[in-house]
């Protein structure tokens, strides 16, 4: 092993003079000889800055859209919405109603009382389908619509203490 390590670090070292030895080699030219180097990779530079921009801001507008996260300032009326307020505490959660229907969508208004915690909403498959923080002090919404009825399992995100790993509550979707 010992010997192996050596071995790379020796080859390492090697690769490193061999690029001062290239380059100084290659520095006896003049300013003029960089020139016309020098224009055409910047032409190069700045068409592939622009592909970049372009493609950043259509891969970004693709895949934040629809926006996850509704928009929190908003009045959600409770004709059109299922409102349900969480609070979690260490190590248990408050929610009412525990109850909701399926195909309207559900308004979750999640709070914390301690510590920060994470509302996670899990099918009977455990497979994680909607989450938002539970933190002190501020009112997060989380907007879901169950699109059929079932069992869901409240586990909470956020290592939050002692007893994180029983922070479960249950939620019917009729
Ligand atoms: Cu609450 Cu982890």
């Amino acid at each position: 092993m010992i010997s192996t390590v050596y071995a790379i670090t020796l080859v390492g070292i090697g690769l490193v003079m061999a690029v001062f030895y290239f380059v100084i080699i290659n520095s006896k030219k003049t300013e003029a000889d960089y020139q016309s180097i020098t224009k055409k990779w910047y032409g190069v530079r700045s068409k592939w800055f622009i592909f970049l921009l372009i493609l950043g801001t259509i891969v970004t507008f693709a895949s934040l859209n629809p926006f996850p996260i509704p928009d929190q300032h908003k009045e959600y009326s409770s004709n059109d919405y299922q409102i349900v307020a969480v609070n979690g505490h260490q190590w248990y959660w408050t929610m009412t109603p525990a109850t909701v229907k399926s195909g309207q969508p559900v308004e979750f208004q999640v709070s914390a009382a301690d510590v920060n915690h994470g509302f996670g909403i899990y099918d009977e498959n455990l497979v994680l389908i909607a989450q938002t923080q539970a933190m002190p002090g501020y009112t997060n919404k989380l907007i879901h619509t169950f699109d059929k009825p079932g069992k869901f399992k409240i586990l909470c995100l956020e290592y939050c203490g002692l007893a994180h790993h029983v922070m479960i509550t249950e939620l019917t979707v009729e």
